[in-house]
């Protein structure tokens, strides 16, 4: 029987990990060895995940392509779904499509470069599957920075990834927080202020964004006075969807659909896709 695009497959969550008071990290993996076996993704592809009873929502996939054993997901109690999500205790059943998107971060393109990584928020959770993918073919790319803004230091995720990532001489990373405790002793202030001090050569480097919308403006705003490209920038962009795979047209912008085209654009695409950013 031909498989339809609309069943989910079965699969399991593993392991629960409570990140912030409002963000969980979810292991997941297929019920059928098959299914986990052919299942293959790329950096900035997303599933559809659905609660049966309640609701379908796609979510970014955030771990590394290379393992083939299960795949990650970080959970933002947002609405219906993603609380329902949230209810769920480890072992419980869910139903997975895709992988979707074919518009993934360039991780390809930036063999060779200088690698920028932007994230604002729970923005650094889709980009955490480029860059663990990155990290295993180090020597594959130039100078790495990241720079992450979170609201406050309980907001910030990934925190063992991050300090991981500060011990090692070959990336450098940078993180801010808009309203410091008094524990806090790193950056204060929005990510867009930490963008003058990069100093990579702009023809051979590869920006990577991916935050809340109202962020994207500034951070476009701060490498174009340092003279980025619009084809090495590269946005995740998020729209409300239902399908997932191009046939109900919730998703679209311009002549484009997320789901399709997307989620990840080159800001030379976003331009031309007639939406301002
Ligand atoms: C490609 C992609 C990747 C994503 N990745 C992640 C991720 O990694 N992690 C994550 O936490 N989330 C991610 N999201 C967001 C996620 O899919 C859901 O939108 C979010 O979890 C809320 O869904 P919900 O069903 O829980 O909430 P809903 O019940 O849909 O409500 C959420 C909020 O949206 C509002 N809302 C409800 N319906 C509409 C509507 N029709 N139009 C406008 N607003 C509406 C509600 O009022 C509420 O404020 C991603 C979205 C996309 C498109
Ligand atoms: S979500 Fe249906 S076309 Fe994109």
């Amino acid at each position: 029987m031909e498989n339809n695009i609309y069943t989910p497959k079965l699969a399991r969550i593993t392991r629960i990990e409570t990140v912030t008071s409002i963000e969980k990290i979810f292991d997941i993996s297929f019920a059928e060895k098959e299914d986990q076996e052919n299942f293959n993704f790329l950096p900035g592809q997303f599933v559809e995940l659905t609660v049966f009873g309640v609701g379908e929502a796609p979510f970014s996939i955030t771990s590394n392509p290379n393992n083939k054993v299960k795949f990650q997901l970080c959970i933002r109690a947002a609405g219906s779904v993603s609380k329902a999500i949230h209810n769920l205790k480890e072992g419980a059943k869910i139903g997975i499509r895709g992988p979707f998107g074919k518009g993934t971060f360039p991780y390809e393109k930036a063999k060779g470069h200088n690698v920028l990584v932007i994230a604002g928020g729970l923005g650094l959770a889709p980009l955490m599957s480029f860059i663990t993918y990155m990290m295993d073919y180090r020597d594959k790319y130039k100078n790495v920075m990241i720079i992450y803004g979170a609201v406050t230091p309980t907001n910030i995720l990934y925190k063992n990834d991050i300090a991981y990532w500060s011990t090692r001489d070959d990336i450098s990373v940078c993180v801010t927080v808009d309203n410091p405790d008094d524990k806090w002793t790193g950056e204060i202030g929005v990510c867009t202020k930490l963008i003058p001090r990069v100093d990579f050569k702009p023809e051979d480097t590869y920006t990577l964004v991916c935050g809340p919308p109202v962020m994207y403006k500034y951070v476009i705003k701060e490498l174009e006075k340092k003279k980025f490209k619009e084809d090495t920038i590269f946005l995740s962009l998020e729209r409300r969807m239902e399908c997932g795979v191009g046939k109900c047209n919730h998703c679209h912008i311009g002549d484009k659909l997320v789901c399709v085209h997307g989620p990840v654009f080159s800001l030379w695409e976003v331009r031309n896709l007639k939406e301002a950013i």
